[in-house]
């Protein structure tokens, strides 16, 4: 992620002609980009822009609903974000969420104070009139809550719908106007009946078409793809990972052979899986694929590099290299396919500096003088909808589900010390492993991420009767939505057992086996 100081900037995902959208806007909340998630989960497009996008530029999308967001902030506090009352003149229905409902009541005539307790967490919602926003839900149900101002009394003309613990009025509306709001928190799985609620938004309050669907999207995408590269032709640098693998299926769809791929085998990669890349998109998918073995520029270009930035640094120039050469060769290209994914046009919009924690060198991230025009069929989809679209185009479930895999791959995981082909090879061993074990518990797919690091230590043991000193394996295993925050994963001792006694009876020089149990912060989930 790079530092990004403009917040002034609509991080637009195209706007949509065929399909009908819901605007959320961004008042700081935590959960955000969930909500347009969770908007699209029920089939209709949603865009999320910053809360002071301005008023024409929802219009232009005539969006069939708008959201807005929770937030941080005490609508009292100096600086709180604010409402643009031209939004409730639209004649577009609207929902506010925790803050977004707290904003709606001050600024329509209710009552918002600050209570002596705030809600956070799980909290008892009653509803006394289910109105239409709850309608056909129960009246006693479990839901999320963070704040701490809370709406003691709904604007005039509103009905209060429910309460809960320390909310007098917990969700509220006015039919005639097409205001709702709801005090907790629709879009995160502690609100068992959130989503419900959001369909009964959706579909009585909106009347929104459900037309967003994998297939829907392919065939917009690859009506775009072929307005936008005519007879062009394309380059896409394939990493293996789900995200260059679904677009480059998108643009072969849309334009056959005039796309190639580029597949640089780095070395850094876990076992098998440059075959994989290699037999899907050549084999199964027949498109036109240059693979380059690199395996001993990297390693010669890795000789001696201890520090993890100028792992990364070497890495990502080497790859950048690489990839030039080849492109070079097919000549006449004018495009270039990159997975850019909606979440990262979000994060480079919307930020207002982030402290960069580790360079993200990604594989794939290429300078901006290579004089190609991007085609980027991925810039409107969140992760889970490109998973979809992946397995509606057919890519085998081992590519659609991968775990999230560092550009500079195995490389950042030999930890304090240089990525040699000795080292490289008994990690990769251990890390298949791991992942077959993993798979066999049928764990795989519940991880963010599983795999092993290793440390440039050596520790003492006893191996029949003799002394060893031999490498030490560390396990990590996290469980994570995104991978900004991560808890440790409790994998099962029966399968910590079996990895560890395979990888010191498999593996020559490891004698020992240990297990990370940092979550993310204090930890970053990768070591270095
Ligand atoms: P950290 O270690 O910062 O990682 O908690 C967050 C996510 O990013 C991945 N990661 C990388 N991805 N190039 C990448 O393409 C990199 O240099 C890199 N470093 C970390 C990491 O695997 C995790 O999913």
């Amino acid at each position: 992620m790079t530092d990004v100081a403009t917040t002034s900037m609509a991080p637009a995902a195209e706007p949509r002609v065929s399909t009908e959208e819901v605007v959320v806007l961004d008042y700081g909340g935590q959960y955000s980009q969930l909500i347009a998630r969770r908007v699209r989960e029920l089939g209709v497009f949603s865009e999320l822009f910053p809360h002071h996008v301005g008023v024409e530029e929802v219009a232009r999308r005539r969006p069939c609903g708008l959201i807005l967001s929770g937030g941080p902030a005490s609508v009292y506090s100096d600086g709180a974000p604010a409402l643009d009352r031209r939004l409730l003149e639209l004649g577009i229905p609207v929902l506010g969420i925790c803050y977004g409902m707290q904003l709606l009541t001050r600024d329509l005539g209710g009552r918002v104070e600050a209570a002596d307790v705030g809600e956070f967490g799980r909290s008892g919602l009653r509803v006394h009139d289910p109105g239409r926003l709850l309608a056909g839900l129960p009246a006693e149900q479990t839901c999320w809550m963070s704040h701490r101002d809370t709406v003691f009394e709904p604007p005039p003309g509103f009905a209060a719908l429910a309460s809960s613990t320390a909310s007098p009025v917990a969700a509220l509306e006015d039919v005639e106007r097409g205001v709702y709001g709801i005090q907790f928190h629709p879009e995160v799985v502690h609100t068992p009946y959130g989503q419900a609620i959001l369909e009964r938004f959706l579909a009585d309050v909106c009347g929104c078409e459900r037309t967003w669907s994998a297939a829907s999207i392919i065939d917009e995408q690859i009506a775009r793809i072929r307005a936008q590269v005519g007879e062009g032709r394309v380059i896409c640098g394939l990493s293996g990972g789900v995200d260059s693998s679904v677009a480059a299926l998108l643009v072969h769809r849309a334009v056959g052979d005039q796309l190639t791929c580029v597949f640089v085998d780095h070395g850094l990669m876990r076992r098998n899986e440059g075959e994989q890349v290699i037999s899907a998109f050549r084999d199964a998918f027949h498109v036109p694929l240059v693979a380059v073995d690199a395996q001993d520029r990297f390693l010669a270009r890795l000789r001696g590099v201890t520090d993890p930035e100028a792992k990364r640094k070497a890495i990502g120039e080497e790859f950048i290299r690489v990839f030039e050469e080849e492109a070079a060769r097919l000549e006449g290209a004018r495009y270039l396919v990159q997975g850019t994914l909606y979440s990262d046009v979000i994060e480079s919009g919307g930020g207002t500096g982030t402290a960069t924690i580790k360079s993200h060198h990604n594989v794939g991230g290429l300078p901006a003088d290579l004089e190609l025009e991007l085609v980027e069929p991925l810039r409107a989809l969140f992760k889970d909808e490109v998973r979809r679209v992946g397995a509606e185009l057919g890519l085998p479930e081992r590519l659609v589900w991968r775990q999230p895999f560092p550009g500079p791959g195995l490389a950042i995981r030999i930890v304090g010390g240089e990525a040699t082909r000795e080292r490289l090879e008994i990690l990769r061993n251990a890390d298949a492993i791991l992942q077959d074990e993993i798979r066999r518990a049928g764990l795989y797919r519940e991880l963010w991420q599983s795999f092993c690091v290793l440390p440039d230590i050596r520790t003492v043991g006893v191996q029949g009767d003799e002394r060893t000193y031999g490498s030490v394996v560390v396990i990590r295993a996290v469980t994570s939505d995104d991978a900004m925050t991560a808890d440790w994963a409790r994998l099962p001792y029966e399968l910590l057992e079996q990895v560890a006694s395979r990888m010191i009876a498999e593996i020559r020089d490891v004698n020992r086996v240990v297990l990370d149990i940092t979550s993310k912060p204090p930890g970053t989930i990768e070591w270095e």
